[in-house]
């Protein structure tokens, strides 16, 4: 046992240790209300039509995000599993006791402690190892990794639409001799109830998942406001490692697209389509026709070899449109 003197000597050391923890305490949380200030701005201080306020992507990404659990049972394991193969597998393998890859290998991972495999994990996802992947944290992470976990070495866009995290979900936890149970009806229940259950700010709704590829309204309206520019822009950085866009342009990854606005679906000669868009060759693009496409590949022909996530943004959409369609000998008439 240790005498008196060491006994005070020990509760001077508590007693001053709880100063310094209640002063660092006391003075971070005066840092951070320096910081951040408690509410945001009531109005965008810039407001650009037909642009999605990208003031509070994170707020709204995290907040408005739609639950996955209601559609876990329902879920198409097979597109899950072939979207997998198409987005994921160059950088994870899926098979028990596969190696680590460009990311961990997601054998077992639904049910699995967050970002514990054997990988050197980058130190962004470090702190967000909190408990088990479960639906409701796969759907965020899986939405918008970088907004999960800024910094995350899992350089990967993010699945916007709903339907296709669930399949997704619904694939990965196949991969386990003994995969995490489905949803319950309460769980449903309560997901479906409360949406908003995190407190979503109203900002959340713009970002909301409401327009599926199915029920894409048309985008003819934003012609109007059209920005060639920025179209241009957007292919050279997103589309152009793919395609060629001169006339004449060789095939690459994809088709050439000099004057494809107007022109004969998936059928330029000498390029070998997948089978996958086969059965829609021989259509005209259209407007349209071309903003569903651009909207989500995967979803407007379920295997293509496109593997791009799709542009959610309808005026982004129409600007890229009313690029490629000037991108011709005869641009079409644009609505
Ligand atoms: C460009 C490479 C890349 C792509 C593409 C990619 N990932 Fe990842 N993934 C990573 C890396 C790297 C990590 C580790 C994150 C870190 O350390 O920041 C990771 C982590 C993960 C984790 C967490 C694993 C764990 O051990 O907890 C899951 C789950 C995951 N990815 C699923 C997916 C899915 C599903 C897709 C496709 C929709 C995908 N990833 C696409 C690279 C990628
Ligand atoms: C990772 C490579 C890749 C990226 C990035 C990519 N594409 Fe593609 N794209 C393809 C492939 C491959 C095909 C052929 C699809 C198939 O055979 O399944 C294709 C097909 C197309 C078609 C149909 C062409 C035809 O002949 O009918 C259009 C239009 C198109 N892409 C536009 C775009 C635009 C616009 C972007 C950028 C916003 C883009 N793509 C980004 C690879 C890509």
């Amino acid at each position: 046992m240790s005498g008196k003197g060491k006994d005070s000597l020990l509760g001077n050391k508590i007693a001053a240790g709880l100063l310094t923890a209640g002063l660092i305490f006391w003075g971070a949380n005066r840092i951070a209300s320096i910081v951040v200030p408690s509410e945001a701005p009531k109005t965008p201080a810039i407001n650009v039509p037909g642009l999605q306020t990208a003031a509070a992507p994170v707020v709204a990404a995290a907040a408005g995000l739609e639950s996955i659990i209601p559609l876990i049972a329902t879920g198409d394991v097979a597109k899950g599993a072939a979207f997998v193969q198409q987005q994921c597998a160059a950088c994870h393998t899926l098979t028990s006791g596969g190696a680590a890859g460009v990311g961990p290998n997601l054998y077992g991972v639904m049910g699995s402690p967050m970002f514990s495999g054997s990988f050197a994990y980058s130190d962004a996802v470090k702190d967000k190892a909190k408990g088990n992947w479960n639906y409701d944290n796969i759907n965020a992470w899986l939405a918008a990794p970088m907004t999960f976990a800024p910094g995350t070495g899992m350089s990967y866009a993010g699945i916007k639409n709903v339907q296709t995290r669930a399949d997704v979900v619904a694939y990965l936890r196949t991969l386990s001799a003994n995969p995490l149970p489905l949803p319950t009806a309460d769980e449903i229940k309560a997901a479906t109830a409360a949406p908003a259950a995190t407190g979503a700010p109203a900002t959340a709704a713009a970002t909301a998942p409401a327009a599926t590829a199915e029920a894409a309204p048309s985008i003819d309206t934003l012609f109007a406001t059209a920005d060639l520019a920025k179209g241009k822009a957007l292919v050279m950085q997103q589309c152009a490692a793919c395609h060629t866009l001169a006339k004449g342009g060789a095939p690459g990854v994809g088709p050439n697209l000099y004057g494809i606005v107007g022109a004969k679906s998936f059928s330029a000669p000498g390029f070998n389509y997948s089978a996958a868009v086969k059965g829609k060759a021989g259509a005209t693009w259209t407007d349209d026709t071309l903003s569903a496409w651009l909207e989500n590949p995967m979803g407007y022909a379920p295997g293509t070899m496109m593997a791009y996530p799709g542009i959610k943004n309808a005026q982004t959409r129409a600007d890229v449109i009313a690029y490629l369609n000037s991108n011709s000998d005869k641009p079409e008439k644009l609505p």
